[in-house]
């Protein structure tokens, strides 16, 4: 019986990850008079999404990164989100672009991504990152799954030869990690609401990435975890009327050996990769980077 599991913090990573940003931002300046710039762009009001923003343009100031803030209303036009992110492209001194999602439903999400020049994709989820990525030859990879894997290898936990089980499908989080954990070698499922036998699935799982973000929906209880798996929680929801993640931690981190807390587990990792991003992007272009045709 596992005597309780260790405890994966985000909160300790995250500041590993944003101390040595910070030092690569410096070195950037330094070498090259270049000052990595995140553009941020927030179509609409959505409290969540304008919180995650203002973390984003906080962090990065924080780091010696210049920020743009791009707010625009709930009403501004696909064609003039457009013509905002090919201005975003073209100039010079930006080298990261984050538009923020979900969009407003009025506008094509696909379209705007895929507007993104692949060498300011800071987010990762161009399609012609999300290729790459499939290829093993990513620059930009997405930042909640570089985030989950930056975790792992952390505290050394080796995925090879582990059985993953991922719930969650969305080109942010379940697709990317397919590919990041393929890499790595783990054999990898990929579960969603209509998976058949979801809980036989993660009983025989040694690592489970759960991602469902509805405590009605879904809660990962005790029973559903094979003794001394490791769990990911990337779910994050109101539950009691505090911030929770999918997992039920007190019973589950009686079984697991490794599991992450909700707050202070992925969620802070998410925007260290952004930033980790933005600078390989800023130091990409000022060494003169193309994209691969
Ligand atoms: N909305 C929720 N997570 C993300 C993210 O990682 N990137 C963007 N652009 N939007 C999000």
């Amino acid at each position: 019986m596992a005597a309780g599991a260790k405890i994966i913090s985000g909160l300790e990573v995250s500041a590993a990850v944003k101390e040595r940003v910070k030092k690569a931002a410096d070195e950037l300046v330094r070498t090259t008079g270049v000052q990595p710039c995140l553009a941020t762009v927030l179509v609409g009001d959505d409290p969540a999404s304008a919180t995650y923003v203002g973390s984003k343009q906080k962090t990065a100031k924080e780091l010696g990164i210049a920020t743009r803030d791009h707010r625009l209303a709930a009403t501004f036009k696909q064609h003039e989100l457009l013509e905002l992110i090919d201005l975003l492209n073209r100039d010079p001194q930006v080298h990261g672009i984050l538009v923020q999602l979900p969009l407003p439903a009025h506008i094509d999400e696909f379209s705007v991504i895929n507007a993104i020049s692949p060498l300011k994709d800071v987010d990762g989820l161009t399609p012609y990152s999300a290729g790459m990525l499939q290829n093993g030859k990513a620059h930009l990879k997405p930042c909640t799954p570089s985030g989950v894997m930056e975790l792992l290898d952390y505290y050394n936990i080796d995925p090879a030869g582990m059985d993953a089980v991922i719930i969650n499908r969305s080109n942010l989080v379940g697709k990317p990690l397919v590919f990041m954990l393929l890499e790595r070698n783990a054999t990898v499922t990929v579960c969603h609401s209509r998976t058949k036998d979801l809980e036989k699935k993660l009983q025989s799982a040694d690592l489970v990435i759960t991602a469902v973000g509805n405590r009605q929906r879904f809660t990962l209880t005790a029973d559903m975890v094979k003794e001394g798996a490791v769990v990911i929680d990337v779910g994050t929801s109101r539950h009691q009327g505090k911030l929770a993640g999918d997992v039920d931690f007190a019973s589950v981190r009686e079984k697991a050996s490794w599991i992450t807390p909700v707050p202070g587990g992925v969620g802070p990792m998410t925007i260290a990769m952004l930033m980790r991003n933005t600078v390989s992007a800023a130091s990409a272009i000022a060494a003169g980077a193309g994209v691969q045709r």
